[in-house]
């Protein structure tokens, strides 16, 4: 596992976008697609301004990048200004020239949830699976919406959402947690291991917590993210604030061993 630490949101932006497109970039040079998972969560939007800014002032396209977001709310009517459908849309996909067909979200009002969730695995499947996993981390350690206790084999799946985290996210359903669906379709952890490289964001002293159980703690079901200490290839960036209750000594090596890079 790598952890970059940079000063704040912006510059974990600034650095995770310039991964990313050059990723994309070395895909385009060898004429592959590029299969790219995405999350939703305040924390990606300074990485999703960033790839707009390179799209618009640098010409970094986005015409041979498939996408597979992690999650979407259930019930929730996809034009409602809080599914992930909008936010998506919003933050990063009217404002590249990805193809519409490219873009794949979870539909949380199919007639058939748990076929949605089957049909999703297959086609990341047969896009070839996906190349970087892009991830952030709720308060309570989850990664996408794999709450505590969630199997770390987990797949794609209907979730029941904790209290914790409904409490949480009602900071966009006007401070209503009745407002905030009480369930919700994830890829699961190991849809998200499976990916070649999994990239995971962390900002604020509010994440402190759990990402020193995801970086130092015990692979657990508890704080789903620490799955990745199994995975061959996990970046964690993360601000100086989320950093603030890792030990001084890990802080330290992850400082060198990157300025040394
Ligand atoms: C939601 C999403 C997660 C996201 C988390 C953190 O629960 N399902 O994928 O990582 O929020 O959100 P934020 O970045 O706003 O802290």
């Amino acid at each position: 596992m790598r952890v970059i630490i940079q000063s704040d949101p912006s510059t974990v932006g600034i650095w995770t976008a310039r991964h990313i497109a050059e990723a994309i970039r070395m895909a385009a040079s060898q004429n592959k697609p590029f299969i790219l998972g995405l999350a939703t969560g305040s924390t990606p939007i300074p990485t999703y301004a960033e790839l707009v800014r390179m799209h618009k002032e640098e010409g970094l396209s986005f015409a041979h990048v498939t996408t597979f977001n992690m999650d979407e709310y259930v019930g929730l009517p996809q034009e409602h200004p809080e599914s992930y459908h909008s936010f998506m849309w919003k933050n990063l996909f009217s404002h590249i020239d990805i193809p519409h067909g490219n873009v794949n979200i979870l539909n949380g009002n199919a007639n058939d949830l748990l076929q949605e969730c089957a049909n999703y695995e297959r086609l990341i499947a047969a896009a070839g699976g996906i190349d970087l996993f892009l991830g952030g981390i709720g308060v309570d350690g989850h990664l996408a919406f794999n709450e505590p206790f969630s199997s770390l084999s987990s797949r794609t799946r209907v979730m029941n959402l904790t209290i914790d985290t409904r409490i949480v996210n009602s900071r966009f359903f006007d401070g209503d947690i009745n407002a905030v669906p009480k369930q919700a379709l994830t890829v699961g952890v190991a849809t998200v291991c499976d990916a070649r490289q999994v990239v995971l964001l962390a900002t604020g002293y509010a994440k402190a917590t759990a990402l020193k159980h995801t970086v130092e703690g015990e692979v657990s079901h508890v704080w789903t993210a620490s799955a990745l200490q199994m995975h061959p290839d996990a970046i964690i960036v993360c601000d100086e604030p989320a950093s603030d209750n890792l030990k001084v000594s890990t802080y330290k090596y992850f400082k060198e061993i990157e300025t040394e890079r």
